[in-house]
């Protein structure tokens, strides 16, 4: 079951410190995608971190930020050292653990917090937040940062609740970003990708405590996409806070193609007066995987409702994953075409080590981050500014890295085939494709972001390979010879 869930990244860092010697190597959740810095720093509180910054400033020194690597693709591995005439450093801010209640129905928090740990102490004061993820492995800073969301039509992204953060820019000075007196730049920061400066703390909305009732119901899956999906299609009409775990696939190793389970399952969450026994933690069915294909009915505090503990991570070998965004609108055209072109793709995938397969599939609601994978900057009058969110896990029954490699790479293309036939946008934890153009015509705020960014971080010292291809920063090329 649970691998590295519950292991501190930073005492994870010093282990492998401790094994490996000199370098100090970062790798993700999965262990496969890495990088090696000179030095692995933790500054102990805010002003170490000024400190750290300043001194480094002279010197051009890479800097990567990390939380807790649960990502599946390079946006957060640090500059190898070695690669370019700089130092390299990994910087976690894990001590920083400031906690205020505030009066106004948010939290301000330091940035060394993990959701986890977070979500089970604002409980204790009755509190919680209305957006999560499906898991609470990430830390708070490094899930806002990329935008991490839930289902819901009238559900936004975490990053949406930040009302306020503070940031140390390359040079070390301290700036506070607020709704009040930033609100523009704001929309700039909530969703940095890393890239704008050490996030030291941020001010989040928090509501009181509520109950939510969890229908979790058996569909049955056909072959007939266009059937299928109308079927998923109705049922995001009756219910608008719902997650599809399926259709799910199992690799047939003797006809060498995927074969589609008879079952799969849906789960909606709805308001209830209910006020007994909280019982929906009792199978965490994350991932969509384990016993979970059953109708039941569950009750609880809104986030153990819908979203679980890193006990939920039930696969811990190697799988790629793609989630892309698109306005909702196009649900059943990307839902038939998505999965016709995954089946297509089937003969490439024959000799290797698969396993099962599983699409999700969730709704969310757009909002005004300049990086945000559900900005509504370039919807038409008609878009409801309610987005799809279509995920497909390609899971392995072993760590085989010839596998991965080659679901890695396709995973890739699914961008290149449907981004702008549907407007569709990538998580950007998960495998992202480097796409410039495409990325300017989804994120039409891209040149403000990129002149705030070059505001932050004049010399390239926040910046890596993945920013710099994903993003078009040209200007950092040379700096970190590319
Ligand atoms: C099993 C699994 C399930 C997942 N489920 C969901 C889901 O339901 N919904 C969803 O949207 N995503 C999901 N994700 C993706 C995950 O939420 C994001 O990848 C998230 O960014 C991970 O946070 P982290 O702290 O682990 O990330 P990291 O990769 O360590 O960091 C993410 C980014 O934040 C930056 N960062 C971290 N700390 C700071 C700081 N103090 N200042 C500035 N920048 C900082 C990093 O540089 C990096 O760019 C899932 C991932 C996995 C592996
Ligand atoms: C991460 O970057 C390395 C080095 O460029 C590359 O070999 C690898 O394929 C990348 N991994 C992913 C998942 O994109
Ligand atoms: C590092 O390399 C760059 C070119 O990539 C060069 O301009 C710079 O002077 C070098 N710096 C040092 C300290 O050697
Ligand atoms: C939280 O709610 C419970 C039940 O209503 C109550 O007993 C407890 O005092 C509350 N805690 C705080 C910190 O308000
Ligand atoms: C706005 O900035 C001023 C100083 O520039 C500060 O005193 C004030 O607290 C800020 N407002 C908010 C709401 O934080
Ligand atoms: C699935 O099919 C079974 C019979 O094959 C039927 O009893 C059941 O009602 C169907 N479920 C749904 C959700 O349509
Ligand atoms: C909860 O109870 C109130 C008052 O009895 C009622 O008006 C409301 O409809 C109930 N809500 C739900 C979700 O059952
Ligand atoms: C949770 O409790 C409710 C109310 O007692 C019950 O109806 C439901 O079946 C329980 N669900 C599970 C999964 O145990
Ligand atoms: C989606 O599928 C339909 C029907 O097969 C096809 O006509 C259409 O061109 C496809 N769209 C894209 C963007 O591939």
């Amino acid at each position: 079951m649970v691998v590295f869930g519950g292991i501190r990244l930073p005492l994870l860092l010093l282990l492998l410190n401790a094994a490996f010697g000199s370098a100090h190597h970062w790798f993700n959740w999965q262990y496969e995608v890495g990088c090696q810095s000179d030095t692995f720093v933790a500054p102990s509180d805010e002003a170490g971190v000024v400190d750290f910054i300043k001194q480094e400033f002279p010197k051009q020194s890479l800097i990567k930020v990390v939380g807790n690597g649960h990502g599946f693709g390079n946006l957060t591995t640090c500059v190898n050292k070695g690669f370019t005439n700089r130092t390299s450093h990994i910087v976690s801010l894990t001590n920083l653990k400031k906690l205020e209640i505030n009066k106004d129905m948010t939290v301000t928090v330091g940035a060394g917090w993990d959701v986890y740990d977070l979500v089970n102490e604002l409980k204790e004061h009755n509190l919680s937040f209305n957006y999560l993820g499906a898991m609470r492995v990430q830390n708070i800073v490094g899930a806002i940062s990329t935008g991490t969301h839930g289902t819901g039509s009238k559900i936004t992204n975490m990053a949406t609740q930040v009302t306020a953060l503070r940031v140390v820019d390359a040079r070390g000075n301290l700036k506070s970003i607020d709704e009040k007196n930033n609100s523009e730049e704001l929309k700039a920061f909530r969703i940095n990708l890393g890239a704008l400066g050490l996030i030291t703390e941020v001010t989040l909305k928090v509501q009181p405590t509520y109950f939510l009732k969890k229908t979790t119901k058996v569909l049955n899956a056909t072959n007939d996409y266009n059937k299928l999906y109308t079927e998923l299609s109705s049922l995001y009409k009756k219910h608008d806070r719902m997650t599809v775990w399926g259709p799910h696939f199992d690799w047939d190793s003797k006809t060498q193609t995927w074969a589609i389970e008879p079952t799969f399952y849906a789960s909606w969450w709805e308001p209830t007066n209910y006020t007994g026994t909280r019982n929906c933690t009792l199978n965490y069915c994350a991932n969509g995987c384990g016993d979970c294909i059953k109708d039941y009915i569950c009750y609880d505090e809104t986030s153990d409702a819908v979203s679980c503990a890193p006990q939920g991570i039930c696969s811990s070998q190697f799988y790629a994953e793609i989630e892309h965004f698109f306005p909702m609108e196009h649900f059943m055209d990307v839902a038939v075409n998505y999965t016709k072109y995954q089946q297509a793709q089937t003969p490439k995938m024959k000799g290797f080590d698969n396993d099962k397969m599983i699409f999700q599939f969730r709704t969310l609601k757009g909002d005004d981050s300049y990086m945000s994978p559900a900005n509504t900057y370039n919807l038409g009058p008609k878009d409801s500014g309610v987005f799809g969110v279509l995920e497909i896990d390609w899971m392995q029954n072993t760590n085989h890295w010839g596998t991965l490699y080659n679901n890695q790479e396709f995973a890739h293309d699914f961008l290149n085939e449907f981004g702008s036939a549907y407007n569709a946008r990538s998580h950007w934890n998960k495998m992202a494709p480097n796409d410039p153009k495409h990325a300017l015509s989804v994120f039409p705020k891209l040149p403000e972001f990129l002149k705030i960014q070059e505001r932050q971080d004049p010399n390239c010292q926040f910046v890596n390979e993945f920013l710099v291809n994903q993003l078009g920063i040209e200007r950092c090329r040379t700096a970190l010879n590319l």
